[in-house]
């Protein structure tokens, strides 16, 4: 079957686990809950629930149950990232994923809400999981475990000294001039820790062996770094309508980013060879996923 094809199959599986997940529009209080849902089903490519799904099969994980809280529970988060992300105090952003943004929608309290929302009941959902152990297999203590494990770390990867932490650098380093290393610190945090997270994750439900789960974490801080300076790239050389969201949004807001410190060209390669180094790790790994290099391979020149 082809990349394409394999990856359209992934995605239909992933919506549909995530939209199991969402709220329904009910109730006093109905319209933080359309808000919520209105962001999370634009779309987006999925790329961290694909991530962690894919990593978990690298590892030969089973209990798929127990994964899927997990799934929804980091494009929640994702999700709640970027409605702040584009709210007025920060890039003040009126297009994402192809619509409006939420607070363009709902209005800037509404949107700040809806972020609130999403990121609690992710966690709310993710703690789930342990609801799908089966209290009396021989496992269920190990398993039981590796839920908290993972718990910990979505919630370490995605607060202050993750994401957030790499938000809170973005925003003091508007107008300034800074070096490529000040550039890589603030992307491993902002994007490089939930693409962590998801591999991370990924692996420990799968009971991955914890010097694995080192080295995925490692590989996962190189893919998150690549993705956010083509993220970057594609902030200079796409069109609004490809995105789904602003171009030059970086350069409005005054950001330094890789291609206001090189050219485009160079921020290409830089994006190659930080790929191929985290391709060269797994390698040489003594587990196997066609797709999930396939995947690796096709981040390097998404068009979107
Ligand atoms: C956008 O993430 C923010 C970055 C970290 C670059 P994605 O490019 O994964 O956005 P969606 O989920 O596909 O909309
Ligand atoms: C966002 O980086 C990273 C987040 C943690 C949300 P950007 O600000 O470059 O993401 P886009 O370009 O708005 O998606
Ligand atoms: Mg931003
Ligand atoms: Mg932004
Ligand atoms: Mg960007």
């Amino acid at each position: 079957m082809s990349f394409k094809l394999e990856l359209e199959k992934r995605l239909y599986r992933i919506n549909d686990i995530i939209t199991g997940y969402l709220p329904k529009e009910e109730g006093y209080y109905k319209t933080v809950l359309e808000a919520m849902n209105y962001s999370i089903t634009a779309g987006g490519k999925r790329i961290r629930p694909m991530l962690m799904l894919e990593t978990f099969c690298l590892f030969n994980g089973r209990n798929y149950d127990v994964l899927y809280p997990f799934m929804a529970a980091i494009e929640m988060i994702h999700t709640y990232s970027l409605v702040h992300d584009d709210l007025p105090a920060m890039d003040n952003d009126e297009y994402r994923r192809g619509r409006k943004t939420t607070h363009v929608e709902y209005g800037e309290a509404m949107a700040i809400l809806a972020g609130d929302g999403l990121l609690t009941l992710a966690f709310e959902t993710a703690a789930g999981a342990y609801e799908k152990v089966d209290e009396n297999s021989k496992d269920a203590l190990s398993i039981y475990k590796r839920i908290m494990r993972a718990y910990k770390v979505l919630a370490s990867k995605s607060g202050v000294h993750g994401m957030i932490g790499g938000q809170v650098i973005d925003i003091e380093f508007v107008g300034k001039t800074v070096t490529q290393e000040g550039l890589d610190r603030m992307y491993l945090l902002k994007t490089g820790a939930l693409i962590e997270a998801s591999m991370m994750i990924g692996a420990i439900i799968a009971g991955a062996e914890d010097e694995y789960v080192d080295i995925i974490r490692d590989i996962a801080a190189d893919i998150g770094l690549a993705f956010q300076i083509r993220d970057d790239i594609l902030d200079v050389i796409s069109s609004d309508n490809i995105l789904g969201k602003p171009t030059h949004s970086d350069e409005k807001n005054d950001k330094p980013t890789y291609v206001s410190i090189m050219d485009v060209e160079k921020a290409k390669e830089e994006v190659a060879s930080i790929t191929d180094r985290a391709k060269k790790a797994y390698e040489a790994l003594p587990y196997r996923n066609e797709f999930l290099v396939e995947l690796i391979t096709e981040l390097i020149s998404r068009e979107k």
